[in-house]
């Protein structure tokens, strides 16, 4: 007899986390007239990320947000891309700016990070906020991995003590979540492994996860003879199938008759990112108010 894992459903968090933002958002307008804006930068027109962007600006506005977004050809000169977030920098409108990525050959990313005002980077991948996660004194933490751990949180899993597998060590997704879950406290207390393209039977190792975060970025890869009987599985991958579907890195069907609970792709990790960029821009817009914002110091 085979059983089914429960799904871990990730739209109805983020749905309940949005509307706390917009509360939040009314609050602060009330107390103190800022009004957080969060400026969101796409160059060039890879499709999947001018719907991420266009996500991210209709969230922004429906909690309350105000905002812009500039949209450069992907044959824009690193100086323009520069002029834009140093315009961004200075306005005082803007309390958080996204520079969607990946962005277009030719760009190096990590100049274009280190040109965004580090008070303002929601993205949490400046290394200033890279570097506090880092030291255990979090900022501003990237939003994917964020979102994970407020679904394991939400359902109920015990991180503390148990052994995390994390697949992938991208700045976006596998190092920041690999950080959270060996900080000190909720969500966290972890024994945590990373693997990556360069570990030896990533399987085997990540059939020994109690919690395993999949973020490798290849469709479908994880199947049922890598999961340990009765494991938590986050799937962080999104893909669209020939057919139009889609899919995540995790092989569903297979994998949820081994593990005990899972999320599903669409409708998993992927609202989650959205709604912790708004909490962040939140946050941002509350240190740049003077308000006490939600911290995590520990
Ligand atoms: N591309 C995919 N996810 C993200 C994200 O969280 N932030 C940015 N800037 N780009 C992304």
């Amino acid at each position: 007899m085979s059983e089914t894992a429960a799904l871990i459903n990730g739209k109805a968090l983020a749905d309940r986390v949005r509307q706390e933002v917009a509360r939040d958002v009314a609050r602060l307008r009330e107390r103190t007239g800022v009004v957080p804006g969060l400026a969101v930068v796409l160059v060039g027109d890879d499709p999947a990320s001018q719907v991420y962007v266009k996500n991210k600006q209709n969230a922004s506005t429906a909690a309350g947000m105000t905002g812009e977004t500039v949209r450069l050809p992907a044959s824009a000169s690193r100086g323009e891309l520069f002029d834009v977030i140093d315009r961004f920098n200075a306005d005082p409108s803007i309390h958080g700016i996204l520079v969607q990525l990946p962005l277009p050959r030719g760009f190096d990313e990590r100049s274009v990070i280190e040109r965004i005002d580090p008070l303002k980077d929601v993205d949490g991948l400046h290394p200033t906020n890279a570097g506090l996660l880092a030291q255990g004194n979090p900022r501003f933490v990237p939003c994917t991995p964020l979102g994970v751990r407020e679904l394991l949180i939400e359902a109920r899993i015990a991180t503390r003590g148990a052994r995390a597998v994390v697949l992938g060590r991208s700045q976006l997704v596998g190092k920041p979540m690999a950080l959270l879950l060996l900080q000190k406290g909720e969500g966290g207390d972890a024994t945590v492994t990373v693997c990556h393209t360069g570990t030896r039977d990533a399987a085997a190792i990540a059939r020994e996860a109690e919690i395993l975060i999949v973020a490798m970025g290849r469709p479908e890869c994880v199947t049922a003879d890598w999961i340990k009987p009765g494991a938590v599985v986050i799937d962080v991958g999104i893909h669209r199938r020939t057919d139009g579907s889609l899919c995540g890195d995790v092989d569903f069907s297979g994998v949820s008759r081994v593990a005990s609970k899972i999320t599903p792709v669409p409708g998993g990790v992927g609202p989650m990112t959205v709604a912790m960029l708004l909490r962040n821009t939140l946050q941002a817009a509350s240190l740049a108010s003077g308000m006490s914002a939600t911290r995590e110091d520990d």
